[in-house]
């Protein structure tokens, strides 16, 4: 997996903990068992592993980014940095799951593929991320604004929001048989677009002088606002969640 967003523990955690604070659901699905060795694949800094961990299950941690890893270590985890993509284990786990990870993963047979074979005969894949439709409108503004200043260069759009029709042929392809699948439209409080963009959106403007990125940032801001902003609400995301179940078949 290529990894252009810079990830800051400090910078997710304050603006982004609805993150894990929502999936408590999809841990639910996954549902535990005290002795079950389970992945968590994009553990960020580990507070759901550490949920998972209260059923008595072990949790084998992993994510790309270097804080994130320290800082779920630092929890107690058993963390590592590895890639969705190059996952090295073989028939180890009884489960893997995964929360709001898999949209930035491009290559998306290769990551299942890796999932399947960590997984032990009948065990189970969990997991839960950005769907079709998932920040429609916000992925509309960044495309809107690169129109407007060609100085910009090209919009390498780092997410895939896949459909439900799009990821179940994917798992079973790879030898999953679907137990549930759903799209699940979950509009999302923030605190502020702009600092969504500072925490997910920081690879899209890498290349950017200090200046053009604030212009982005502002301008993403102004398009989206009308959508996404009520003065009795505040801001929320448009986020759309695709939850999976599978088993290895
Ligand atoms: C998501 O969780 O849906 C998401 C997070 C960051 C960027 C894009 C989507």
């Amino acid at each position: 997996m290529k990894e252009t967003n810079q990830w800051s523990a400090d910078h997710y955690n304050k603006h982004a903990s609805f993150v894990s604070d929502l999936a408590l659901p999809v841990v639910e699905l996954l549902d535990p068992v005290e002795g079950e060795k389970i992945l968590d694949l994009g553990c960020g800094e580990g507070k759901l592993a550490i949920e998972i961990e209260r059923s008595g299950a072990k949790v084998c941690a992993v994510d790309l980014s270097e804080d994130m890893v320290e800082k779920a270590r630092a929890r107690g985890l058993d963390a590592h940095r590895m890639s969705a993509t190059e996952l090295p284990f073989i028939n180890e786990f009884d489960a893997v799951f995964s929360n709001a990870v898999l949209h930035w993963v491009k290559e998306s047979e290769s990551a299942v593929k890796h999932i399947h074979r960590a997984l032990k005969e009948r065990g189970r894949f969990v997991a839960e991320f950005g769907g079709e439709g998932n920040m429609r409108t916000v992925v509309g503004a960044i495309e809107e604004v690169f129109r407007r200043h060609p100085e910009f260069g090209v919009f390498k759009n780092p997410w895939y929001f896949q459909s439900v029709e799009e990821y179940r042929g994917v798992l079973e392809a790879c030898g999953f048989q679907v137990g549930y699948i759903e799209l699940i439209p979950r509009p999302t409080p923030i605190d502020d677009i702009a600092h969504w963009l500072d925490v997910f959106a920081n690879g899209i403007v890498s290349h950017l002088r200090e200046e053009e990125r604030v212009l982005f940032n502002q301008e993403v801001r102004m398009l989206v606002k009308p959508k996404l902003y009520e003065d009795s609400k505040g801001w929320h995301a448009d986020y759309v969640r695709l939850r999976v179940q599978a088993f290895k078949r």
